[in-house]
């Protein structure tokens, strides 16, 4: 975490259960050489007191937008000039709402209306709260207007629920505010990445088809952390339940042929290609006009293979850097390896795949395999997997 090193951090913090995790989210900046400023909500003073922070940061910390006691009682605007990057957690639903509209009726949601620094959020809320419509308009809204949001992550609430609501853990976040403030300086920045992500759907009538249990994930936070580097991103993503991420060009396809097409037509304007889509390799020979009716026949169909798409680009262009994933339920490394030399890859991605992992969860683990080198990256969250990934690829290019 080298990149935290005297920088000026500002975590503000609005009022939710979740505020607990950020006195541990303050060490580990601190820890790290960050200079940190918090600044609470009067609500998020009734979960944790200012004192806890004060003594964790080891500087005042700010409550009050009226404060006489602020240089030339302009608090807010000094707070906002001083801060290189503020980290709002936990987010609760009200605070993303008043800082979707502008509103700032308070310290914390002034300095966010008057900073030019990055401003990130860790949401943390009740799970039907985070569903809620409003919640979901608000929240695109901010990663439109570049806001970047970390979270939340899913699983047991402090309500009792299970769900998407739980803000991310001290350390991800610690870990996710180092790679954005080093990210800037890879050697991806300015590329044009094109990124495949998502399973693919072959048609077998039309309310039926084959896929698979891919959600996208990985390859989201890939397109996610490479627009964080500088890069120019391109996704080209099969049906999934995901929200292109902020100032990414996303296309959106439905059967293995759409996106071989459309792969083959956009590497053209590509540096770098990575292949993390979850392409079906078959797809039915003949597709019905009508609904296939019941009937206690068998009903056979027959497959045919679709192309593949990470073959094709790599061969097709030979100077693009193309970056392969591996999904394998066994003998990972030696699967990995020999697909890295069938597709004439410069690096793939080995994750474990079955029994729990992979598929559908947020968390993997990766075996990154190039031309001479290696590097295991273990369990982590897809968005920190992803970060890695992008250094990692950054280095190696860098390196060549
Ligand atoms: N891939 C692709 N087009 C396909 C199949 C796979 O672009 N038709 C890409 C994937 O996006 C991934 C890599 O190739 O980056 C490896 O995919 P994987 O499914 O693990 O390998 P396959 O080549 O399909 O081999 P197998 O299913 O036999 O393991």
């Amino acid at each position: 975490m080298a990149h935290i090193k005297n920088k000026q951090i500002l975590i503000g913090i609005s009022g939710g259960i979740a505020a607990y995790k950020s006195v541990e989210l303050v060490r580990i900046l601190v820890r790290n050489g960050a200079r940190v400023k918090v600044c609470m909500t009067r609500s998020a003073c009734e979960f944790i007191t200012p004192l806890t922070l004060q003594a964790v940061s080891g500087n005042r910390v700010h409550t009050e937008l009226l404060d006489p006691d602020a240089e030339a009682a302009m608090g807010h605007i000094e707070l906002a000039r001083w801060a290189d990057l503020i980290l709002l957690a936990p987010a609760t639903a009200n605070f993303m709402a008043k800082l979707a509209h502008g509103i700032a009726d308070d310290l914390l949601s002034s300095i966010c209306l008057a900073t030019a620094a990055p401003v990130h959020l860790a949401p943390a809320m009740n799970r039907l709260m985070w569903a809620n419509q409003a919640t979901q308009a608000n929240y695109k809204l901010l990663q439109t207007r570049g806001f970047v949001i970390h979270g939340p992550a899913e699983g047991e609430q402090a309500c009792g629920e299970t769900g998407a609501g739980r803000m991310l853990e001290a350390q991800q976040l610690a870990d996710l505010l180092a790679a954005s403030l080093a990210e800037k300086n890879t050697a991806i920045a300015g590329k044009t990445v094109l990124i495949t992500a998502g399973p693919t759907r072959e048609a077998i009538d039309p309310v039926r088809f084959i896929s698979n249990r891919s959600s996208g994930k990985m390859g989201y936070a890939v397109a996610k952390a490479a627009k964080a580097a500088g890069a120019e991103v391109i996704l080209l993503s099969g049906p999934v339940a995901l929200e292109s991420p902020a100032g990414v060009k996303r296309y959106l396809v439905e059967s293995a042929k759409e996106m071989h097409q459309k792969a083959l037509q956009l590497a053209r304007q590509a540096d770098i290609f990575i292949a993390t889509a979850a392409v079906s390799d078959y797809s039915p020979a003949h597709v019905y006009e009508q609904k296939i009716k019941k009937s206690t026949d068998t009903l056979t169909l027959q497959l045919h293979y679709n192309p593949d798409i990470l073959f094709d680009v790599s061969h097709a262009y030979p100077d693009l850097f193309c970056v392969g994933f591996a999904a394998e339920t066994q003998d990972l490394l030696k699967h990995a390896e020999a697909k890295l030399q069938r597709k004439k890859l410069d690096m793939i991605v080995a994750n474990p795949v079955g029994k729990n992992k992979g598929f559908e969860k947020d968390t993997n683990q990766l075996e990154i395999l190039w031309q001479g080198g290696h590097l295991s990256l273990p369990e982590n969250t897809k968005e920190k997997l992803a970060i890695d990934l992008i250094q990692t690829i950054s280095r190696v290019l860098y390196s060549e």
